[in-house]
């Protein structure tokens, strides 16, 4: 396969199940702003089929849709420049998900481990649409011959899985029309933890709410939660090889360095020998400075549905300029007729 045949294209998904916490704007919004350039075509979804793969309540569904898109927005997003979306409007990624369930193999599927980790011990009470979430999840991104997939590290395996769905087919029909897609995984720095417990992700299924930063708290929650965030007793270290073993030390680390553009090596140059009382309050600071322009923009714009809704449509009619051909080619390939006529 030639490098040069596929154009540079970022694509990239959420799901708008609950609401969004820090942990997404620093491991993938943020990451998705920094992307958007002129060399590369950037297109970013919210997975709402991906949700229903576990029951939504219909209402919180397209509720979480818009205020994603507004949190997309707020965050840098340009929808001018990247095509911004929901999945369920444009068919193209359904449909080639269909054909990727009759290319992947039952075995693939079986190892996946959100999978596994997802349908738990009960397996037979899963949804279909549960154990087939990795190809549809591939057609996103094959759909339009996406090049760079930036994902947290936690969705490698579903991107390997990906590659293997993209080489299967070309192969079983000897043509070279799927990419093999590069993962732009997220560096540990960019890996935000719960507050509570370093070794946990920060997650919107956590039941404790001070395990996370909610895109939409004020200052003074913002201010508490890292106050009250778990710490050791020591000083910060001059050397990120101090922080090893300290997940806790590492993760406020980690935030008050993605927040600020700096590498924690950078951070802890600066505040290397504080203590957490004095770190703390400099870290509020900043997360307050940063995000309070950002959840003041949702807000705005959640003001505004029929815009959301406007933003919406334009960003999913130019995503079907892409795949509307991709899915015609595909269908021809596999033999489907009438293919070649619209
Ligand atoms: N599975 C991803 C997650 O939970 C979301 C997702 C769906 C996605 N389709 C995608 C991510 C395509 C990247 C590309 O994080």
């Amino acid at each position: 396969m030639t490098e040069t045949k596929f154009t540079p294209r970022v694509f990239s998904g959420i799901q708008p199940t609950g609401n969004l916490h820090l942990g997404n704007y620093l491991g993938a919004l943020k990451r998705f702003v920094d992307m958007q350039g002129p060399e590369m075509e950037t297109v970013y979804c919210m997975v709402d089929l991906h949700a229903i793969t576990t029951w939504q309540d219909p209402a919180d569904l397209m509720h979480s849709t818009r205020e994603l898109c507004a949190g997309f927005i707020a965050a840098g997003i340009d929808p001018e420049h990247s095509i911004l979306f929901n999945q369920s409007q444009v068919p193209e990624h359904a449909q080639l998900a269909w054909i990727f369930n009759c290319v992947a193999r039952m075995g693939w599927m079986q190892r996946m481990t959100q999978w596994k980790d997802k349908a738990g011990k009960n397996q037979q009470n899963a949804s279909l649409g549960l154990f087939a979430y990795p190809s549809l999840m591939a057609a996103d991104i094959l759909v339009y011959h996406a090049t760079h997939v930036p994902v947290g590290d936690d969705q490698k395996q579903h991107l390997e899985l990906t590659r293997d769905i993209a080489i299967k087919f070309n192969n079983d029909f000897g043509v070279d029309f799927f990419p093999i897609t590069e993962p732009v995984i997220e560096g540990a720095a960019t890996r935000v933890m719960s507050l509570r417990d370093g070794s946990k992700k920060m997650s919107k299924s956590d039941p404790s709410d001070m395990s996370r930063i909610n895109m939409t708290d004020d200052a003074d929650t913002i201010a508490k939660k890292i106050r009250k965030a778990k710490t050791d007793p020591d000083a910060l270290p001059s050397e990120v090889a101090g922080l090893e073993h300290r997940p806790e030390a590492r993760n406020l680390v980690n935030i008050y360095a993605a927040m600020s553009d700096q590498t924690p090596q950078q951070v802890l140059a600066e505040v290397g020998g504080k203590q957490f009382g004095e770190f703390k309050p400099m870290l509020a600071e900043l997360a307050v400075a940063k995000l309070s322009p950002i959840s003041s923009e949702m807000a705005r714009l959640m003001g505004d549905q029929a815009e959301i809704d406007r933003i919406l449509a334009r960003g999913s009619e130019r995503a079907r300029e892409i795949t509307a051909p991709i899915l015609r080619d595909t269908y021809e390939i596999v033999g489907m007729v009438g293919a070649g006529q619209n």
